[in-house]
C-alpha cells in the first residue's frame, strides 16, 4: 500500500511533529487537567474555569460537563479580541455564485455588523436562551447572524437551505423558535433558491414564529407580511453599532443542529459554549496548522456542522481569513473551485469527497489549467474518501505537494476526532489515520466485546469512544433520554458512533461507513426512516423500505422499495411523482436514485423487514443473500431480484 511520508518541510515547520503528536496525545489522556489548562488558554474566559469536567457515560450518573464554572462569550472570542491588533485583517472573503461578485470584510467590519445584528435581534425581543432558526444562503450575513445569536446568548438552529418548507417547519416547531432569519433568495449554479417563499410556506404551520428577519441578497421579489417580516438592511441603520456580549456559562447552549439518525425524526444535537469553542479552535489550529496570514477555505455549507466548526467558529476564534463560497463546484464550469483558489490565493482547502469525485470524472484538464501554486494543505471530510479519489486529489489538485488531512468526525462530536496532523502523520490514502488529542477510540464486536488493541494486530468492528472530549454534544434538544438511548445504551459505558471501522497493524483507523440505518449521500446524512415516512405519507403508497447502495459520485445512493396500495397500478408516472414527492417533503438532497415497486417486502414471520436482504439486492449482489429460511414468504426475494431497479 502507498504511504505518503510527512514532507520534510512540514515536519520542520508544523506546530507538532510525530514525536510531539505522540507526547501530546499521551498527556491529553494521562494528565488531562494540565493538558486542558494549556489548551483552553487559547480562549478568552471572562471567569476562568476551575473544574475540568464531570463526565460519565454510565446510566447511573450519566452527564457531560466541561469547564463548567468558567464563563465566556463565543462571539467576543471570534471578534472583539482580534480588534486591537488585527482589526483590519480580512475575516471573510466572500465569493458569490456569480463569479463577478466578491466581498471582503475585515474583523472590524464583521464586529460592527454582528453588534448591529444582535441589537436588531434584541429589538425583536430575543434574549438569552431563546431559539432562533436560520435559513440562509452562504453569505457573510449567515456568519453574522450566528455570531449575533452567540453574542446575546440566543441558541441558533441553522437549517440547510436545501431543505423543503416541510422539513424547515418541523425543525422550527421542534425547538419552538419565535424568530426566523432568512434571505430573499440564494443563488446556486445560476439558479435561484426561493428561501423567503419557503419560509412563508413553513411558517404558515408554525404559530410560535412572531418575526422573520430577511436579508436582501438575490434581489428576487418576495412578499413581506406586515408586522411579522422586516428587512435586515433597513433595521441595520436604525440600531447602535455597540452591543455588550452576554456573559455565558461554559455549559450554556450555543447551538442546535438537526441531524438524522436510525429512527424517528431528526434529532436536535445540542452543543454548548466553552468546550465546543475550545474543540473547534484547537482542531482548526492543529489539523490545518493555521498560521496568521493564511487564506483558508472550507467549502462546506453553514447548514452542516462542518460549516459551523470550520467556516465560522474554529477559524474566526483563531483570527483566520476565511473564504466563503455561495455557489457550486461546477458553475460556470468545472474549474470553479481552482479558479477561486487562484483568485484569492488560498493556502488551505477543505472539501468533501463527493465534489472531488464529480470533478475527477470531468478530467484533469479543468484542474490543470489553473495554477493552484498557493495551495499548501488539503482536507477531506464528510464521508470515506476512496483511495482513487485521494490519489487524484493528491496528484492532480495538490501537484503531489500538499498533505491531505482526511478528518473523521460527526455532528455529535463538534470537531475532528480521527485525523492526520500535517507535520506529524504519514498518510495512507483512505485512512483518517490517528485519534486527535483527548480522543480514546475503541473497536467492539456486535456483542460489545472489546477487540484487542495491540501493535501489529489489525481489528475490525464498531467504533466507540470511551471518554468524553470537550466538543462532545451535550444532549438531544428537548429529549435527554433519547440522547442516552441513542448513543450510550448499545454498548454500556461507551459513546457509539454508528460507524464501522478497521484498525490496521500500524494503529491507523479506516472508517468503513455507517452500520446503522443512516446513509451518507454526497456527504449529507440521511435517515432511511425519514425517507420511508415521507414515502408512506403519499396516498398511493402502502409500505416503503429505503436502503443505501454504492454510487460512484455520491458515495451512497438512495434505493427505495415501494409497495403501492392494492388498487394502484405502479407505472413510470407514479415513479416520477414519488421522486418529486420526497423532494417536496424533505428536500432535493433526499431525491431517491431508484424506486423499486415491490408487490411485497421480505419479512420475518414476526413481521420485521429483512433489510440485509434489501441492501444486497440494491447493491446487485445476490450471490450471498445468506439465510432466507426465516422469511415468512421466501418467494418475495425471487420477485425482487427479477425486478431490480436501475
Ligand atoms: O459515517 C461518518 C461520515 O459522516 C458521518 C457524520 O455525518 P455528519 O454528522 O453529517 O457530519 C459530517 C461532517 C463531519 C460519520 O458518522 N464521515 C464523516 N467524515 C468522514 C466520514 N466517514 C469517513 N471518513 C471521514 N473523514
Amino acid at each position: 500500500m502507498t504511504v505518503h511520508p510527512v514532507p520534510a518541510e512540514w515536519a520542520r515547520r508544523a506546530y507538532v511533529d510525530a514525536a510531539g503528536q505522540a507526547e501530546k496525545y499521551r498527556r491529553s489522556l494521562e494528565e488531562p487537567e494540565a493538558f486542558w489548562r494549556e489548551e483552553t488558554a487559547r480562549i478568552d474566559w471572562i471567569r476562568p474555569w476551575t473544574q475540568l469536567g464531570r463526565c460519565s457515560f454510565d446510566e447511573a450518573d450519566f452527564g457531560i460537563e466541561w469547564f463548567a464554572d468558567g464563563t465566556l462569550n463565543v462571539s467576543a472570542n471570534c471578534l472583539d479580541r482580534h480588534l486591537a491588533e488585527h482589526g483590519e485583517t480580512t475575516a471573510i472573503i466572500w465569493e458569490g455564485d456569480d463569479p463577478s461578485q466578491q466581498r471582503r470584510i475585515t474583523y472590524r467590519e464583521l464586529h460592527e455588523d454582528v453588534c448591529r445584528f444582535a441589537n436588531v435581534l434584541k429589538g425583536l425581543g430575543a434574549k438569552k436562551g431563546d431559539r432562533i432558526t436560520l435559513y440562509l444562503p452562504m453569505i457573510p450575513e449567515a456568519a453574522v447572524a450566528m455570531l449575533a445569536c452567540a453574542r446575546i446568548g440566543a441558541i441558533h438552529s441553522v437549517v440547510f437551505g436545501g431543505f423543503s418548507p416541510e422539513a424547515l417547519a418541523g425543525r422550527i416547531q421542534d425547538c419552538d423558535s419565535r424568530l426566523v432569519i432568512t434571505a430573499d433568495g440564494g443563488m446556486r449554479g445560476g439558479k435561484l433558491v426561493p428561501l423567503k417563499a419557503n419560509v412563508d410556506a413553513a411558517v404558515a404551520h408554525c404559530p410560535s414564529v412572531e418575526a422573520v428577519l430577511v436579508v436582501r441578497h438575490a434581489g428576487n421579489a418576495v412578499t413581506m407580511q406586515g408586522g411579522r417580516d422586516r428587512w435586515w438592511q433597513d433595521e441595520r441603520a436604525a440600531v447602535s453599532p455597540d452591543c455588550q456580549p452576554e456573559e455565558m456559562g461554559a455549559e450554556d447552549p450555543l447551538f442546535i443542529l438537526y441531524t438524522s439518525g436510525s429512527t424517528g425524526k431528526p434529532k436536535g444535537v445540542l452543543h454548548t459554549s466553552g468546550g465546543y469553542l475550545t474543540w473547534a479552535a484547537m482542531t482548526h489550529h492543529y489539523v490545518f496548522d493555521y498560521r496568521p496570514g493564511d487564506i483558508y477555505w472550507c467549502a462546506a455549507d453553514i447548514g452542516w456542522v462542518t460549516g459551523h466548526s470550520y467556516v465560522v467558529y474554529g477559524p474566526l476564534a483563531n483570527g483566520a481569513t476565511v473564504v466563503m463560497f455561495e455557489g457550486v463546484p461546477n458553475y460556470p464550469d468545472h474549474s470553479r473551485f481552482w479558479q477561486i483558489v487562484d483568485r484569492h490565493q488560498v493556502n488551505i482547502f477543505y472539501g468533501a469527497p463527493t465534489a472531488l469525485r464529480a470533478l475527477m470524472r470531468e478530467g484533469d484538464e479543468w484542474v490543470k489549467r489553473t495554477s493552484r501554486s498557493s495551495l499548501r494543505l488539503l482536507g477531506s471530510v464528510g464521508e470515506p474518501i476512496n483511495p482513487e479519489a485521494w490519489e487524484w486529489y493528491w496528484r492532480v489538485v495538490g501537484d503531489g505537494r500538499c498533505p491531505i488531512v482526511d478528518t473523521w468526525w460527526q455532528t455529535e462530536t463538534g470537531g475532528a476526532m480521527i485525523t492526520p496532523l500535517p507535520g506529524a502523520t504519514d498518510l495512507k490514502p483512505g485512512s483518517a489515520s490517528l485519534p486527535f488529542f483527548g480522543v480514546a477510540p475503541q473497536l467492539v464486536d456486535a456483542e460489545g466485546t472489546v477487540l484487542p488493541d495491540e501493535p501489529g494486530v489489525a481489528a475490525e468492528g464498531n467504533l466507540c469512544i470511551t471518554r468524553s472530549w470537550p466538543g462532545q454534544m451535550r444532549t438531544v434538544y428537548g429529549d435527554h433520554e433519547r440522547f442516552f438511548q441513542t448513543y450510550f445504551s448499545t454498548y454500556k459505558g461507551k459513546y457509539f458512533t454508528g460507524d464501522g471501522c478497521r484498525r490496521d497493524e500500524d494503529g491507523y483507523y479506516w472508517i468503513t461507513g455507517r452500520v446503522d440505518d443512516v446513509i451518507n449521500v454526497s456527504g449529507h446524512r440521511m435517515g432511511t426512516a425519514e425517507i420511508e415516512s415521507a414515502l408512506v405519507a403519499h396516498a398511493k403508497v402502502a409500505e416503503a423500505a429505503v436502503v443505501g447502495f454504492p454510487h460512484d459520485i455520491k458515495g451512497q445512493g438512495i434505493y427505495a422499495y415501494v409497495t403501492t396500495n392494492a388498487e394502484v397500478e405502479p407505472d413510470e408516472a407514479l415513479r416520477r411523482e414519488l421522486v418529486q414527492w420526497v423532494r417536496t417533503e424533505i428536500g432535493p438532497i433526499a431525491t431517491p436514485d431508484a424506486i423499486h415497486f415491490a408487490p411485497a417486502l421480505p419479512k420475518t414471520r414476526s413481521g420485521k423487514i429483512m433489510r440485509r436482504i434489501l441492501r444486497k439486492i440494491a447493491e446487485g449482489d445476490v450471490s450471498s443473500l445468506g439465510d432466507t429460511s426465516t422469511l415468512a414468504d421466501p418467494s418475495v426475494v425471487d420477485t425482487l431480484i427479477a425486478t431490480r431497479a436501475g
